[in-house]
C-alpha cells in the first residue's frame, strides 16, 4: 500500500502519564423528566485504555455516553472531555466536541447503498466541514481511509458496498470510519451484540489494539460478562444508575460482577457463560 502521513491524535498524553485523563466526570446526575437515571456517577477514562460499561438493562450505559458528547439532560455534577466542559458548550464548540469523539453503534449505522470507501470517507467530514461534499474528498483522505481500513483488516473490501458486508466486517468499516475522524476518545455502546462469539472477539480486540495504538481512551458497553473480563483493562458497573464498580479488570471475575445484576427486573441481561 502506498505510504501515507498519519496523523497523531491531538495532543494525547504520554503513555505513562496517568495524570491528565482525557475524560472526567464527576458527581453526574441526569434527569428524563422526573426519573433520575444517573447519579453521583464519577468517571476518568486515561488514554491507551479500554473500559467496559457494564449494568443491566435501563441502568443507564447509553446515556452515561450521551453525556459524554452533550445529548443527555445533565442536572448536576460536572462532565469534561478532551478539554471540553461539556456541560458549557456553545453550538460551535459542541460541534469540534462530537467531531473529536468516534461513535461505534450495535446496528453499524453505515449508509448501505455507498461503497466502504466512502463510508470512512464520511468519517473524516466531522473534521473537514462540508466544502469536501462539492469539492470531492482528496487523495490524501483517500490514501488515509484506506490506512484505516487496511488497520481494520478490510483493505480488500473498499469498493464494495457497504450492505454487501457481513456484520462483522460492517463494524470493522464503522471503526474505520471512527479512526477517520482521528478521535480523542472513542465510544462503543454494545458493539458486539449483533456478531457472534467469535466476531465478537476479533472486533473487541480490535478496538482494544486501537485503544493502546492511537493512544485514546475506548469506553465500550456490554453484556457479556467475559467478554468484559476479556476484552478491557479495567471495568465500571451501573446499577439503577450509580456506579458500583469500578477496577482494573484483572483483579474482578464473574462473581464480582454479579451484582449489576441484582434487584433488577432484567436479571437475565448478564450472560455469564
Ligand atoms: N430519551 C429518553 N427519554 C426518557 N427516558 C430515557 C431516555 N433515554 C433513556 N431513558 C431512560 O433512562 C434509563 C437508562 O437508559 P439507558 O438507555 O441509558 O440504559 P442502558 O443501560 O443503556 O440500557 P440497555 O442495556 O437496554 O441499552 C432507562 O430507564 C430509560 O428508560
Ligand atoms: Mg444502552
Amino acid at each position: 500500500m502506498t505510504a501515507v502521513t498519519v496523523p497523531a491524535p491531538t495532543a494525547a498524553p504520554a503513555p505513562a502519564d496517568r495524570t491528565a485523563p482525557v475524560v472526567t466526570v464527576r458527581d453526574l446526575r441526569v434527569d428524563y423528566g422526573d426519573q433520575t437515571v444517573l447519579d453521583g456517577v464519577d468517571l476518568d477514562l486515561h488514554a491507551g485504555e479500554t473500559v467496559a460499561l457494564l449494568g443491566a438493562s435501563g441502568s443507564g450505559k447509553s446515556t452515561l455516553m450521551k453525556s459524554l458528547t452533550g445529548f443527555a439532560p445533565v442536572a448536576g455534577g460536572t462532565v469534561h472531555v478532551a478539554g471540553h466542559d461539556v456541560s458549557a458548550l456553545r453550538t460551535r464548540e459542541q460541534r469540534q466536541l462530537r467531531a473529536e469523539v468516534g461513535q461505534v453503534f450495535q446496528q453499524f449505522n453505515l449508509i448501505p447503498r455507498l461503497s466502504v470507501l466512502t463510508n470512512v470517507l464520511a468519517g473524516g467530514l466531522h473534521r473537514a466541514g462540508p466544502i469536501n461534499l462539492i469539492g470531492g474528498f482528496t487523495g490524501e483522505q483517500r490514501k488515509l481511509a484506506m490506512h484505516y481500513l487496511d488497520r481494520v483488516g478490510i483493505a480488500h473490501k473498499a469498493k464494495d458496498q457497504a450492505r454487501s458486508l457481513s456484520g462483522g466486517q460492517q463494524q470493522r468499516v464503522a471503526i474505520a470510519r471512527a479512526l477517520m475522524q482521528q478521535p480523542r476518545i472513542v465510544l462503543a455502546d454494545e458493539p458486539v451484540a449483533s456478531l457472534d462469539p467469535k466476531l465478537a472477539d476479533s472486533v473487541l480486540e480490535l478496538l482494544r489494539g486501537i485503544a493502546a495504538e492511537y493512544r485514546i481512551p475506548v469506553l465500550v458497553s456490554l453484556h457479556v460478562l467475559p467478554l468484559a473480563l476479556r476484552h478491557s483493562d479495567r471495568i465500571v458497573g451501573l446499577r439503577q444508575g450509580r456506579m458500583l464498580i469500578s477496577a482494573p479488570t484483572p483483579e474482578l471475575d464473574t462473581e464480582q460482577l454479579l451484582p449489576l445484576y441484582e434487584h433488577e427486573e432484567h436479571r437475565d441481561d448478564a450472560h455469564v457463560a
